[in-house]
């Protein structure tokens, strides 16, 4: 019977607006609406504006989601909805969606965590059983999980400063990319040689799975300091190589190489203190074309989660939903959010108030 539940997912815990409908694993349909131009304007996500974006984006996401899947509202077994973690305004505006939702067609709500969704993403596309080492790269987190069951996440370590994502649109923001410069970086990279600059590997020689990436954007900064004709060797355009951004190439793929380098090595402390040699890769950082192909050279058993379900989506988060069924709840045992803002619930508040 679980196997074509029909689970709306909402995400909202950012800056994108990302709606999809899952009928059993299967993604009906989806739709992400990001706010990239107010993210070049400020060179950032803004809180208050993402929020208010979501509220003016949220009802005409939803509707078209129902409108490609030529689903109703009433159709839905349930509604999943990210909880935590991510900025207060913008949650709320996905909760209160969902809440309004559930009250109208009378729907239990499952609540989700993002980091958790992120690599249960893995499911939408491959058969795998616990545990697993999770590996979360995104732009605001860098996390390794000891994944023993669908609701059994232990951190082993994480970063002491930067996220991944953060050394990527640091460092692009220090190479006149814009931001989120992640997927650029990526691009630039694939046109230079990653052997011809030496940027560092934070905590080398720390022996266990903690990551840094703060002084690798740094190391950059000092670098692009000494040679500030690199910026100026920008290419216009992504798609093909330009002859005269040769130099621009090679620092980008040398930046790119030591993210990769940091994240293979720690994985490697990281399997010590886990009974699995099974990697799962998810978050935005996790579509890098570098770090896809260096983990999967290194250790085969990685499994990782597809490009479009890597960065922020709705599907994740109605699969999420579909794995936790169980957690669902009851109009109008509802989401409530308590005076710090943590987000709790007459039914199930021990499993909303710890994740
Ligand atoms: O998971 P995500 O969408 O949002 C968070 O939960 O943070 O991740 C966004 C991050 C950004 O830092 C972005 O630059 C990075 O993912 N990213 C990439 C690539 N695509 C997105 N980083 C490296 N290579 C990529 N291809
Ligand atoms: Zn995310």
């Amino acid at each position: 019977m679980q196997n074509d539940q029909l689970i709306l997912g909402i995400e909202t815990s950012c800056d994108d607006t990302a709606i999809a409908l899952l009928k059993g694993k299967e993604v009906l349909a989806k739709l992400s609406f990001g706010q990239e131009e107010t993210l070049a304007k400020w060179g950032g996500v803004v809180p208050e504006i993402a929020a208010r974006n979501h509220l003016e984006k949220l009802v005409p996401v939803i509707r078209t989601v129902f409108k490609k899947s030529k689903m109703d509202p009433s159709d839905l077994s349930a509604i999943s909805v990210t909880t935590v973690p991510g900025l207060l305004g913008p949650l709320l505006t996905g909760v209160n969606a969902a809440k309004t939702l559930a009250l109208l067609f009378e729907k239990p709500i499952i609540p989700v965590n993002h980091l958790y969704a992120h690599l249960e993403a893995i499911h939408l596309s491959e058969d795998i059983t616990y545990p697993y080492l999770g590996l979360l790269i995104s732009g605001g987190h860098s996390i390794f999980f000891s994944v023993e069951a669908k609701d059994r996440f232990r951190v082993i370590a994480g970063t002491i400063d930067d996220a991944a994502g953060e050394a990527f649109d640091k460092g692009g923001k220090l190479l006149g990319l814009g931001y989120p410069a992640g997927h650029l970086i990526d691009r630039c990279a694939q046109f230079g040689e990653h052997g011809i600059y030496e940027f560092p590997i934070g905590l080398k020689a720390s022996a266990d799975a903690r990551l840094s990436f703060s002084g690798l954007k740094t190391s950059l900064k000092v670098f692009l300091e000494k040679s500030p004709h690199i910026v100026n060797l920008r290419p216009n355009q992504f798609e093909t190589k330009e002859e005269e951004s040769q130099e621009f190439y090679n620092v980008c793929a040398s930046y790119q190489r030591a993210i990769s380098q940091a994240l293979l090595l720690k994985t490697r402390y990281a399997l010590q203190q886990v009974e699995t040699d099974q990697i799962v890769l998810g978050g935005g950082v996790a579509c890098n074309s570098k770090i896809r192909e260096d983990f999967l050279k290194l250790y085969p058993k990685t499994k990782i989660v597809l490009p479009e379900y890597c960065t922020d989506n709705g599907a994740m988060i109605a699969n999420f939903g579909r794995i936790n069924w169980e957690k669902a709840i009851d109009f109008p045992d509802c989401l409530q959010i308590d005076a710090r803002g943590r987000f709790t619930s007459k039914a199930s508040n021990d499993s909303i108030s710890k994740s």
